[in-house]
């Protein structure tokens, strides 16, 4: 038998209304938000594949969530836009963290009632960089509290042994209710709360599963509400999927402050922690970090770092003094060239902009002559680090040209520069702290654009050569 189908009738649409409302069970985008009464298998708001959850549906009535909805704390009475000008300034110092690369990346120390959100992969380190952050500030006479929904007592006391923190201000605290987390904070008082992890903490009057979308959210909110009215500064630790974003709602990421992410350097014990948000401070700024068996120690000198290992006189690799933030990173910047061996030749980038590496092999095709069409090109930044600004062009062209004709460049030799379509070469900003520090680690030339030369002053024992067209910058680097 067949089943027309028929028209949506009144009365079936009531029906279908009542079912709804009755309805305890609806999917939320874990990306966005987004509210539906079935599952989809595509966020129709933010068209995120797979991004549906179950939740359970609050069923309490509309005023009592109300009362729960995020509210920053204002003066009392403020109920009127009020002048700028006429709100006092009060010069908040910014407490240190007692760790210099934490600090640098938070844009220069823990603003008071600030929450930071601190994402990486399993087993990267984020507990234990928190851990240690809180044993230096107990140290110094400060109470803090770390509040762990993931490890028992003993697994963070054995964690801070072997990390020789004493600890006799430092509170812990097990627990994964909202109220008693927040209660804690209120009662003591500290000068720092860390709470690992947020997917654990849950607020039992909201029906969901902890770690859902909705109980992220509320207890988030709570959380915020919290370090912003008695102005203590909070880090949340957030787990991240396996895309490698913080697991949870998009807008955890717009509530706080600060997102960090800490990232492992390629494969080895080197951490890089990175601000990817960051209301106080610079988004560009990258702390590095050695982990060993006392835990993560300061790299004062990542230059040296990601210099370590570079081949002796290898074709294709050359050395980029890049800024990251507000100092300078020398990086090793690597290219291969193969010719192509079916289909279409193949633009791999690590740490360096695919479209970016396109565009110079085309300049290099065109402007200089360079056979590369034909061939696969691989560019990759060593080290784990990623290269976004213009800077790197004349790195990269150099590098492509060194591997394609098989000469190495001078090991002692640096080069920056934007690369444009005529193949001129660009001013970058800040040539003399790029300079000063390749000199430091013992470079003695550098080849630059020429419009970096007026004003510069030349670091002593470097000499650089300022070049305008690419083809001049190759024959400087001896691959004329
Ligand atoms: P952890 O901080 O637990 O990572 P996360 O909280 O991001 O999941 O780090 C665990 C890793 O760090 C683990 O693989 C062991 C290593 N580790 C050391 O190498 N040295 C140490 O002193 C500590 C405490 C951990
Ligand atoms: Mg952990």
């Amino acid at each position: 038998m067949i089943v027309a189908p028929f028209p949506l009738s009144n009365s079936n649409k009531a029906a279908r209304l009542r079912a709804m409302a009755k309805s305890k069970v609806s999917y939320r985008c874990t990306s966005c938000g987004y509210e539906s009464l079935k599952w989809l298998g595509r966020c129709p708001d933010c068209e995120t594949w797979s991004s549906l959850q179950e939740e359970t549906k609050s069923s309490e009535p509309r005023g009592a969530q109300k009362t729960r909805s995020f509210r920053l704390p204002t003066e009392a009475g403020v109920t009127k836009p009020v002048a700028l000008g006429s709100i006092a300034e009060e010069p908040k110092a910014r407490l240190s963290t007692g760790m210099s690369e934490l600090d640098r990346v938070l844009g220069g120390g823990l603003v008071a009632g600030s929450l930071v959100l601190v994402g990486g992969d399993p087993g990267i380190g984020k507990s234990t960089l928190l851990l240690q952050a809180l044993g230096h500030l107990s140290d110094g006479g400060q109470k803090t509290l770390y509040v762990s929904g993931e490890e028992s007592l003993e697994q963070i006391r054995l964690r801070a042994s072997r990390l020789r923190i004493e600890g006799n201000a430092l509170l812990l605290l097990p627990e994964t209710r909202a109220e008693l987390v927040t209660a804690a904070i209120e009662a003591e008082r500290p000068a720092v709360v860390v709470v690992d992890s947020i997917q654990t903490i849950y607020d039992s009057d909201i029906p969901s599963a902890p770690g859902s979308v909705t109980q992220i959210r509320e207890v988030s909110a709570r959380i915020l509400y919290q370090a912003k009215s008695l102005g203590v500064p909070v880090f949340l630790v957030g787990h991240v999927t396996k895309h490698g974003e913080i697991a949870g709602p998009r807008i955890l990421e717009h509530m706080v402050d600060t997102v960090l992410y800490f990232e492992r350097s390629g494969a080895s014990s080197y951490r890089i922690l990175r601000a990817h948000k960051n209301r106080f401070g610079s988004t560009n700024e990258i702390g590095v970090f050695e982990m060993n068996e006392g835990g993560l120690l300061a790299v004062e000198n990542p230059s040296e770092l990601f210099l370590s290992e570079r081949p002796t006189d290898a074709p294709g690799s050359v050395v980029l003094p890049a800024i990251e933030g507000t100092r300078p990173v020398l990086v090793e910047v690597q290219a291969l060239v193969s010719p192509t061996n079916f289909g279409n030749p193949r633009r791999t980038c690590l740490g360096f902009d695919s479209n970016r590496a396109a565009l110079l092999v085309a300049i290099l095709e065109r402007r200089v002559g360079l056979q590369l069409l034909g061939c696969d090109v691989f560019v990759n930044i060593a080290g784990g680090l990623t290269i976004d600004d213009p800077s790197a062009d004349l790195a990269v062209s150099v590098a492509l040209a060194s591997s394609l004709r098989g000469q190495p460049v001078d090991r002692r030799t640096v080069l920056f520069g934007e690369v444009g379509l005529a193949g001129e070469l660009r001013a970058v900003a800040q040539p003399e702290i790029r300079l000063k520090e390749a000199a430091k680690l013992g470079f003695s030339r550098a080849v630059v654009p020429k419009a970096c030369l007026k004003r510069l002053e030349v670091p002593k024992g470097m000499e650089v050569i300022g070049v305008s067209k690419l083809e001049e910058a190759l024959s400087a680097a001896g691959l004329g």
